[in-house]
């Protein structure tokens, strides 16, 4: 058995989807110890030493804040080259559509990542994975997207499948092959899709295990409505759970469309009304905001406030990617929703753990410190998470605890 002791508090959420306005149902444990058995949660007790079984091995938090691991329910980590050239062009006020307009953007990385192996995403890959878990996040989701052909997506996801086996973070894959239309059938989205939604494709998909999450980006320079439904439907029918990239530039009726597919979330929201965010509430869609990518392009944050305030549970995410938000710190996301979009650091918490959960569909499992709940714990060197999230762009974490492995 291990045990963690010398706890300043035990900061968690609670299980399942939560609305994060009135009352935050947060629970805050004081002078508590965690036993641990194998991979999961065995007892919160009192920190009282009598109470362990004399050969329990000890973690001594050293008075600092232990909350449930991280969870970044939506990024593209797995990716080859840079941007910095679109970073200086919006810097003079070229704007991220403009330069997807002209052909750049996510375009170029589609370049870089045709050119690679699996290998070499895979060691491109692990070293930023490698400095998440440093910052106490312990499951990631990661979408392909920049392949864009039937093998480079797959090539994209297999990576993802192997870095999963070679450290500790647990990985979830999402199959994003309609992130944009690829150059070689500009002009002919649909004839793209009927490629990517090929039958043998998705069944390859299943069979390998390769994703859970299918993905789109419904844009004005992306795909519409029609064939965002399109994929989101064929690939629900073939067992992959819907998601979008939804209403980050234009509104044109994304985030109703996540509803109406039963998607588990609509990402970005930028753009986001009152009509759309009631449709979500209703269809039990979970908001994903992503504060690091408005921040890094220098763009509005979408209107959390209002979204919490109308009783939409809210998740919270780096979206770190090569293109619009180069940001892989989850903790730093969480600083950057308080000072930006006006959340209070225990809503971030609830967002990155219990919410980002349920978007993964991995609530009761992760994202909450409770009796039966997998032991995914991260001890913080700061007594609770408002010095964490007030300490922006420090890594206050001290140790990662995965399914019971301090790692
Ligand atoms: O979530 N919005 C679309 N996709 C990514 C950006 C991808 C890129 O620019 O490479 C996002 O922001
Ligand atoms: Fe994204």
């Amino acid at each position: 058995m291990l045990v963690v002791h010398n706890i300043s508090e035990i900061c968690t959420g609670p299980i399942g989807a939560t609305p994060l306005n009135g009352e935050l149902p947060i629970t805050r444990k004081r002078n508590a110890a965690i036993g641990i058995e194998v991979d999961t949660i065995a007892w919160i007790r009192d920190d009282d030493p009598a109470s362990w079984p004399p050969n329990a091995e000890l973690i001594d938090a050293k008075q600092g804040c232990v909350i449930p691991g991280l969870i970044d329910c939506h990024t593209h980590t797995v990716f080859a080259g840079t941007r910095e050239d679109e970073y200086v062009q919006r810097a003079q006020g070229l704007s991220y559509a403009e330069i997807a307009r002209r052909g750049g953007g996510i375009k170029n990385t589609v370049d870089a990542v045709r050119k690679c192996s699996v290998d070499q995403l895979v060691e491109l890959a692990l070293p930023r994975l490698q400095r998440m878990l440093a910052l106490g996040v312990t499951t990631v989701e990661i979408k392909s997207g920049y392949g864009l052909t039937v093998e480079d997506e797959l090539k994209m996801l297999r990576a993802v499948k192997r870095l999963s086996e070679l450290q500790p973070i647990e990985l979830v894959g999402t199959y994003l092959a309609a992130h944009t239309t690829p150059r070689e059938f500009e002009g002919n989205p649909d004839g793209y899709l009927d490629v990517v939604l090929d039958a043998k494709v998705l069944d390859q998909i299943r069979d390998e295990g390769l994703a859970e999450f299918a993905d789109v980006f419904c844009e004005t320079t992306a795909f519409n409505i029609e064939q965002s439904r399109r994929f989101l439907t064929t690939c629900a029918d073939a067992g992959l759970t819907p998601r979008i990239h939804a209403d980050q530039i234009t509104q044109i009726g994304a985030s109703r469309l996540a509803a109406e597919v039963g998607a588990s979330s609509a990402d970005h929201l930028e753009r986001i009304d009152d009509e759309s965010i009631a449709a979500m509430r209703k269809a039990g869609t979970i908001a994903v905001l992503l504060p690091a990518c408005s921040f890094y392009l220098g763009v509005e944050q979408a209107p959390a406030r209002r979204i919490i305030d109308a009783g939409l549970p809210v998740a919270i995410a780096t979206d770190f990617n090569p293109g619009s938000s180069v940001i892989e710190s989850l903790p730093l996301t969480m600083s950057i929703a308080c000072s930006q979009m006006g959340m209070t650091p225990a809503q971030t918490l609830v967002a990155t753990t219990t919410n980002a959960a349920a978007v993964l569909k991995r609530d009761g499992k992760i994202g909450a410190i409770k009796e039966g709940t997998q032991a995914d714990l991260t001890i913080l060197e700061v007594p609770t998470i408002e010095q964490m999230c007030y300490f922006a762009g420090r890594n206050c974490t001290k140790t990662v605890i995965k399914k019971g492995r301090a790692v």
